[in-house]
This record gives structure tokens, C-alpha cells and sequence, in this order.
């Protein structure tokens, strides 16, 4: 199996500073050779967005923030930064709804943030994931089955939108959902979308721990489109490494 059209989207996180900019110099020219079809994302912190849009202007790696405002234009908002002002730096992606930002953001406010990026054009990458808690309790599907939809509220042309399933427990812990159990909800988010209608298409990539060791492994799952892929995402060579290991 190649990894065609798989996504595979760095999530920077707060990391990274100009001089790291550099650092992409072998993920750019891993990414021009021709066996690898893989669609590489980078999402830098705001600061390095426009550094990391001229780097990779020559390039088939796209650009994406990590979140934006409810408002799509200008406002009198301090600090925030809107999916016009996104647009305008040449970035073409933004994350909308990761767990590290759900304590300021409710179902209600993430769909209006997927809003507010659609309405400018920008793919999202719409996290979605159950904490430790849910699952004990088996809440899972319940959990996803309403950021899902919540989310997506009133939205009908998902083709800009990618889901990416993200179980808190697995960010950042070095624990990956068992196959079974990943395969078991990754079906459970698409038959939900089919079922309402909305995106029967919507690709739906996995996140959480992704790393050089598991990368074999998780890519035996076949209904998974790609990854979001925090810390390992940082250093290039394990980065460059989880993309050549995808091909099994
Ligand atoms: P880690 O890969 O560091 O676990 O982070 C996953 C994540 O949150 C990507 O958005």
C-alpha cells in the first residue's frame, strides 16, 4: 500500500521560532519525490505562519493555523486572530475544536468558528475526541455523536471539512486506541455523517501519540484517511520517517 492521498498534518502546538523554519528543508524535498503522494500539512503557531508559507511556496506542502475567531473579518477583538486575516497570510487550512482549546470553546462556538473558515474558504480540521472519563463510562459514541453534530450544525457542504479523531487520552501519552477499537469509531463518525446527510465523502484522519513505532500499525487501519500528528511532527526526521514507514 502507498500512502496517496493520505493527510498527514503536523500540529506544531506552541513550538517552533524562525530560525526553525529551516527545518523543513528535507520534508520539502522528501515531498517532491515522486512515490510519495502523501498531502503534508504544516500548523504552525500564528507567529510562523507567514514564514512557513514563503518556505514552502514552491512546494506541494500546505499551510494551517491551529484555530481561529467566531468573527470571519475585522473586529475589535484583542489578541484574536480571524479566518480572513488567515486567508490573507496564504495559509489554507485551520484547526478548529482540538481538545486544548475546548475549555474556551463549547459545540456552539466551534460551529461557528467552522463557520466563519468555510465562509472564507479555509479547509478545517475539526477535532473531535472523548476524554478518559467518557470512555470509562462508555460515552463514547454519545460524545462523538454530539461534537459531530453540534459542530456541524447547519453546515451542508462539508467537502472542506476534515474530521480528525483525537481521544484526549491519547494526546500526548505514548497510548494509541487498540486497533479494533479504532476501527470500531472510526466507522461510528462516518456512518454518522452519512447518516445525516451531511458529508459522506469527509475524510477522517486519527490523532494522538502517532509516532515512527506505531505508524505501521495504525496504517493497517484502512478506514483512516491520515493523521494529525503533534510532538513527532516537530523534529523532521522522525517526521520524514513516520511518512516513509507509511508505506507498507
Ligand atoms: P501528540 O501527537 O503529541 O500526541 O499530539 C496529538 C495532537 O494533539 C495533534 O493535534
Amino acid at each position: 500500500m502507498t500512502n496517496n492521498n493520505i493527510y498527514f498534518i503536523a500540529n506544531w502546538k506552541m513550538f517552533g521560532s524562525v530560525k526553525l523554519v529551516n527545518s523543513l528543508n528535507n520534508v520539502i524535498s522528501y515531498s517532491k519525490k515522486n512515490k510519495h503522494k502523501a498531502k503534508i500539512v504544516y500548523c504552525p503557531p500564528y507567529t510562523l505562519l507567514k514564514s512557513f508559507v514563503d518556505k514552502t511556496k514552491n512546494s506541494n506542502i500546505e499551510i494551517g493555523a491551529q484555530d481561529c475567531h467566531i468573527n470571519s473579518d475585522y473586529g475589535p477583538y484583542t489578541g484574536a486572530i480571524s479566518s480572513k486575516m488567515i486567508k490573507d497570510l496564504g495559509a489554507k487550512f485551520v484547526i478548529i475544536g482540538h481538545s486544548e482549546t475546548r475549555k474556551e470553546n463549547d459545540n456552539k462556538k466551534i460551529n461557528l468558528k467552522i463557520k466563519s473558515a468555510l465562509n472564507k474558504k479555509l479547509n478545517v480540521i475539526f477535532c473531535i475526541g472523548e476524554k478518559l472519563i467518557d470512555k470509562k463510562k462508555n460515552k463514547t459514541k454519545f460524545v462523538l455523536k454530539k461534537q459531530l453534530l453540534e459542530g456541524l450544525k447547519n453546515l451542508n457542504k462539508l467537502n472542506k471539512v476534515i474530521i480528525a479523531y483525537e481521544p484526549v487520552w491519547s494526546i500526548g501519552t505514548g497510548i494509541v486506541p487498540t486497533e479494533n477499537n479504532l476501527i470500531k469509531n472510526v466507522k461510528f463518525i462516518k456512518d454518522t455523517l452519512k447518516r445525516s446527510k451531511k458529508f459522506s465523502m469527509s475524510k477522517v484522519l486519527y490523532g494522538g501519540s502517532v509516532n515512527q513505532k506505531n505508524i505501521k500499525n495504525l496504517m493497517r487501519i484502512d478506514n483512516i484517511d491520515g493523521f494529525l500528528i503533534g510532538g513527532a511532527s516537530t523534529n523532521e526526521k522522525i517526521f520524514i520517517d513516520i511518512m516513509k514507514k507509511s508505506i507498507i
